[in-house]
């Protein structure tokens, strides 16, 4: 169930029963060699529309924009400054809050992501009291299943950045987007996330730690599964809490 796709008086119907919905958020940056630029986006996305179809949730519109200023050296990425993500979580969150959605999960792809969106939970919390919508972050990978398979299947080369399982999961999602190409060295450098122009020179190619050229969309088909299988569990405990 996709909020865009449905009319307004389908999701007063929905309402009247359910009150909980799903706001995938990802980035739209370089993911190394091979990785699309909206591996971010792709992720989340992917995950939700099958968490939505199975249990009768509303999954909203991805957003596609994050923190990504630390990517900006390469050519394609669009970031928003934490300050102005900030902002656009706080307006689309009481957008929906005005409607009566009172459980409200972001399901991320991004880890620059997480500090904004936190801080714009503390800030809700604060603003609107008693009558803010309850409020939860997960990353999609962070999932138990998730990350077991991950690391069955890409051990050490799994990295931080332009991992073999994102990119994988979003090859599954889109196959014209797969590329096989030699990436050297292998396992990328790991180091300490700072400005653009000090990201590039520490990543040449984008890649932290990661050796995505292990990445294959059959692959990317079993994280999936894993993932949707994480996402519900950690929703429905969500829809739950008091
Ligand atoms: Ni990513």
């Amino acid at each position: 169930m996709q909020l865009h796709r449905m009319t307004w008086p389908e999701v007063e119907v929905y309402l009247k029963t359910k009150t909980g919905l799903i706001v995938p958020i990802g980035s739209t940056e370089q993911h190394g060699p091979n990785g699309p630029i909206g591996t971010d986006v792709i992720c989340p996305e992917h995950v939700a529309i099958k968490v939505g179809a199975a249990d009768q949730v509303i999954v909203a519109p991805t957003i596609a924009f994050g923190m990504a200023q630390h990517h900006l050296a390469f050519p394609g990425t669009m970031s928003l400054k934490p300050a102005t993500l900030l902002l656009v979580l706080k307006d689309l969150i009481q957008s929906l809050a005005g409607h009566g959605f009172d459980r409200i999960y972001f399901l991320n792809g991004h880890g620059g992501n997480i500090a904004t969106v936190t801080a714009a939970f503390s800030e809700i919390y604060a603003d609107m009291g008693e009558s803010a919508p309850k409020l939860k972050l997960h990353n999609w990978f962070m999932g138990p299943r998730t990350r077991k398979l991950c690391k069955e299947l890409y051990g050490d080369a799994e990295g931080s950045h332009a991992t073999p399982s994102e990119v994988a999961l979003a090859w599954h999602a889109w196959p014209e987007t797969e590329k096989h190409m030699p990436i050297e060295p292998r396992i990328a450098p790991r180091g300490v996330i700072r400005g653009a122009a000090d990201y590039r020179r520490q990543f040449p190619d984008g890649r932290i730690g990661s050796d995505p050229s292990l990445a294959t969309i059959a692959d990317g088909g079993r994280i999936l599964e894993a993932a949707v299988a994480d996402v519900r569990e950690n929703f429905a405990a969500f829809a739950r809490e008091s």
